[in-house]
């Protein structure tokens, strides 16, 4: 098939294996199934309670792939709705296993979930899953999947099949430092993961930026304004006239050229505000996470991430979505946003640890805003949410 904005003459390469469904046997399976999770079953939580047959706050307990089907089924019945009325789930963020052949355990001991898919194995799991969660999705909602250096090329290659090229946004880096500190003999060491972003076909894309205190290394221009400056770089002549023209230049005592950047003067003082790039260096792993956010559930990642993805790719009220939902990092993150959620686990340590978590998501720290506010608890409780589970494939 050939799509918008493609090469001429180029082919979208394509990643062969045996084992590969077609796509239309994937989507044909979902009308093949009965009711995949038992809403006869369900748990009214939490502190309210919420809209009859609204799928807003559900945790689902049991394989993604048969709860992911009924999600569906729901969307096209018309009960997968945002606030504003549109149908699908806003936004997608997926962290699942990333074929580490490792077992994970929980502080306790026991066995939270196993991750042992290698190669097509991995690969064909997770592409049915990826084709599944592109019908759930809003036309106007993204996705962001998060692996790392083991198969984030094979599945880029996927979901540009699954999602298309043109619907490719950012490869972003996530660059944790800590961990990876460690020295590994004869190669640099692993310091990053990767997260895919992809959209439906629109998306919403609200710019956040990073505000740190500047410290004393700027200057003030002959207006009093506070400015660093950075060296010339590519700038070809003609811009560097026009950022003349704008009182972007600024000429060193030995007569080099710079470009100035000005920085924003707050009530405690000049800060350093820039937008956040694809790259991500500001949000330490999950080894660092305060008393009140670590759960001792490996894999955690930090609520910081979850917050950034979220206000970036979603509006309040709109539905968020985590099909590998682990401790839950997503939904508390959704829930203190003012977000719908639906998490999905097959383990039982998973579900445990995010219902521990969401009781207790008052004594947490509040977002910051602009980093304006100083460190307090988010004091809530945890909205309704319902209970459910899903059958055996
Ligand atoms: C890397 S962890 C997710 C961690 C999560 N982002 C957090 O912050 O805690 C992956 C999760 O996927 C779950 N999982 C793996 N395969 C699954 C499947 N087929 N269906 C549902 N959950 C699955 C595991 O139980 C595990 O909790």
């Amino acid at each position: 098939m050939k799509r918008k904005n493609q090469v001429r003459g180029s082919e979208e390469p394509k990643l062969q294996y045996i084992g590969k469904s077609p796509e239309e046997k994937v989507l044909a399976d979902i009308d093949l199934r009965e009711a995949a999770f038992d809403r006869g079953e369900q748990k009214e939580t939490g502190s309210a309670s919420s809209k009859e047959d609204a799928p807003s706050n559900m945790l689902i307990s049991g394989e993604n792939r048969t709860a992911l089907m009924e999600l569906i089924r729901l969307k096209r019945s018309g009960k997968v709705v945002n606030r504003d009325g549109t149908h699908g789930v806003r936004l997608i963020y997926i962290d699942p296993p990333f074929s580490s052949n490792t077992t994970y355990k929980t502080k306790s001991n026991k066995k939270a979930y196993e991750d042992n898919l290698a190669g097509i194995d991995f690969i064909e799991f997770l592409r049915v899953r990826l084709i599944l969660l592109r019908e759930l999705l809003a036309d106007n909602g993204s996705i962001y999947v998060h692996l790392d250096w083991k198969m984030s090329f094979h599945i880029k290659v996927i979901m540009d099949e699954v999602f298309g090229p043109e619907n490719f946004l950012n490869d972003i880096i996530w660059h944790y430092g800590g961990r990876g500190a460690k020295a590994i003999s004869g190669q640099f060491s692993r310091n990053h993961d990767v997260i895919l972003l992809y959209r439906k076909d629109k998306h919403i894309f609200n710019k956040l930026y990073t505000i740190k205190e500047a410290g004393s290394g700027f200057q003030r221009d002959s207006d009093g304004r506070a400015f660093k400056t950075a060296p010339r770089g590519d700038y070809t002549d003609s811009s560097i006239k026009r950022l003349k023209a704008e009182g972007r230049i600024h000429t060193t005592k030995t007569g080099k050229t710079r470009i100035k950047y000005f920085l924003e003067e707050s009530p405690d003082g000049v800060v350093d505000k820039r937008l956040v790039s694809d790259v991500w260096d500001d949000i330490p792993d999950g080894m660092h996470l305060g008393k009140s956010e670590k759960t001792g559930y490996p894999t955690q990642k930090p609520e910081a991430l979850l917050k950034r993805i979220i206000e970036t790719s979603t509006d309040p009220g709109d539905l968020v979505l985590d099909a590998f939902a682990g401790s839950g990092t997503t939904l508390v993150a959704a829930e203190k946003l003012g977000r719908q959620w639906i998490g999905i686990d097959s383990g039982e340590p998973a579900i445990e640890t995010t219902r521990e978590r969401l009781d207790r998501v008052g004594e947490t720290e509040r977002y910051e805003e602009d980093g304006k506010v100083p460190k307090r608890k988010y004091e809530k409780e945890c909205g309704p949410y319902k209970l459910y589970k899903a059958h055996p494939e």
